[in-house]
């Protein structure tokens, strides 16, 4: 079903994700028919270029990221024609009365104004959209991670951008909240009867939340050396990974409801600090190596840089202090040039308690449920079964294995697509709200102190590689191992 007809402005416009992301997830809602021909999508950004260059840049983009060439071949140019471009500088008057009398020409969109630019440039951007009375009438504001570097600088961004918007207009985007698997755990777990019940330490072991990348930093050293994996994923993407796990069953999924019980998971987090960050956590840095089946340089190397401090994997031990959790840990991993791209969530339920079948059976592997991100999303649960034969009952692990793709033969959409149309929808639920970011912020933020207060670099790890060995003891000394793809 479309949704009702909006003005969209990209603020960063030319960018790397408005490129990548933004403007082919619309694109690929449009050529649905899931988006009005009277909406309007208006790139802005500071260089100076007209509505054809603008969309001469938009066509190529689309062209390098939809597969599907001959829909993009049908209705690229229809498409095109919703785009127009604006030359805007936040930090100056200039352009900005234009601006908004263009918005103005319109008084029935639904607007959104999309803030993919550095988070130094938000509070400008939102001033200025006050100062033009443009945050009235129901305009909601979407903003990127980072939001801030650690839990003050959140508060002062938030702070300003609530001194202009009402929370409810204001859309934090994780898009990790709308990739496919991740709302499918709320389907898994609350319409189904079978997980629930066991979802708690009576028969859940630990779980395992791995994202890991095979790029290096890329093109984005100068904003990633200020950040490291865990600003840059823990602190968002991962910790709310834990919490849609975690989380006690929403009363219902109005966009408060979920997040307050995320909130209560944050809250629930063991802090971890100087006192523990030893044991707790393990960063790491890539050096060159063997990777992707050619050789990669190393983080230094990719920054141009001689030195740096900035850690490009992290593992971790997270506990959940509250009746359900005490005692499961959460072990979470996230790192850079890593052997595979691979996302998941791994459930290990405990051992049987006593088994009735004799040594000569096999070993029995406790089940496990591994909710897959990427790629081919999927939920794969593994069961024990006899091995089929007249022979002696011999047992063996094997997966009931649902691939998304497989089961609705349907391709997978783009976080972005859902997370886009949510916005003009006015929904909230998978998107961060203020207390959220600033929780999550609290607990990083004596991490990030005390890996400063320690003399210990990251440890080294080659391209190509699953990150320091340390990363493998720290799981290892509890006597329990990564899981390792299946
Ligand atoms: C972003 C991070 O939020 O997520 C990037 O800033 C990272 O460093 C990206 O590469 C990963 O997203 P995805 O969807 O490719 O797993």
């Amino acid at each position: 079903k479309p949704v009702a007809a909006f003005d969209l402005v990209i603020f960063g416009g030319t960018g790397d994700l408005a490129m990548r992301k933004l403007l082919p997830a619309l694109f690929r809602r449009f050529a649905d028919d899931q988006i009005p021909l009277q909406s309007r999508i208006l790139g802005v950004a500071r260089e100076t270029q007209s509505d054809d260059d603008y969309r001469e840049r938009v066509r190529e983009a689309l062209d390098k990221a939809v597969n599907d060439k001959q829909t993009l071949a049908d209705k690229v140019d229809a498409f095109l024609d919703l785009v127009s471009y604006r030359p805007l500088d936040a930090t100056n008057d200039e352009g900005w009365d234009d601006f908004a009398a263009l918005l103005n020409e319109v008084d029935d969109h639904v607007r959104v104004f999309y803030l993919s630019t550095s988070p130094r440039i938000f509070v400008d951007i939102c001033r200025r959209l006050k100062q033009h009375d443009l945050n009235g009438r129901g305009a909601r504001v979407v903003i990127e991670k980072p939001i801030g570097h650690d839990y003050s600088s959140a508060t002062e961004i938030n702070d300003a951008v609530g001194a202009v918007f009402d929370e409810n207009q204001i859309f934090r985007i994780d898009h990790y909240l709308g990739k496919e698997t991740v709302q499918n755990l709320l389907a898994l777990r609350f319409a189904n009867v079978l997980f629930e019940p066991l979802w708690n330490a009576a028969h859940i072991d630990h779980v395992q939340i791995t994202v890991a990348e095979t790029v290096g930093v890329e093109q984005r050293g100068p904003y990633y050396d200020t950040a490291g994996a865990l600003r840059d994923m823990v602190q968002n993407h991962l910790l709310q990974l834990l919490c849609m796990v975690a989380m006690e069953p929403p009363a219902s999924l109005d966009s408060d409801a979920v997040r307050d019980e995320k909130l209560k998971v944050l809250h629930t987090l063991k802090p971890i600090n100087a006192d523990n960050a030893g044991q707790a956590t393990v960063r790491g840095q890539y050096r060159a190596g063997a990777a992707n089946g050619g050789s990669a340089p190393g983080y230094l190397e990719d920054l141009g840089q001689s030195s740096s401090d900035t850690e490009t994997f992290v593992a971790l031990k997270a506990e959940v202090c509250n009746w359900r959790w005490a005692g499961v840990p959460f072990y979470l991993r996230t790192g850079k040039r890593m052997p595979e791209r691979v996302s998941e969530i791994v459930i290990q339920f405990r051992d049987i308690p006593y088994s009735i079948f004799d040594a000569g059976s096999g070993s029995i592997m406790a089940n496990k449920l591994v909710l897959r991100l990427q790629p081919d999303e999927g939920v794969k649960l593994w069961l024990m079964a006899k091995y089929p034969g007249p022979g002696g009952l011999r047992l063996q692990a094997v997966p009931l294995d649902m691939s998304f793709a497989e089961a609705f033969g349907v391709q997978q959409p783009d976080a972005y697509e859902r997370l886009l149309l949510d916005v003009v929808r006015g929904n909230l639920t998978l998107f961060m709200r203020r207390d959220e970011v600033e929780a999550a912020w609290r607990w990083i933020d004596p991490i990030l102190a005390a890996w400063e207060r320690s003399t210990d670099s990251p440890r080294p790890y080659a391209a190509g590689t699953w990150g320091p060995s340390a990363s493998v003891a720290l799981i290892e000394r509890d006597g329990r191992t990564w899981h390792d793809g299946d």
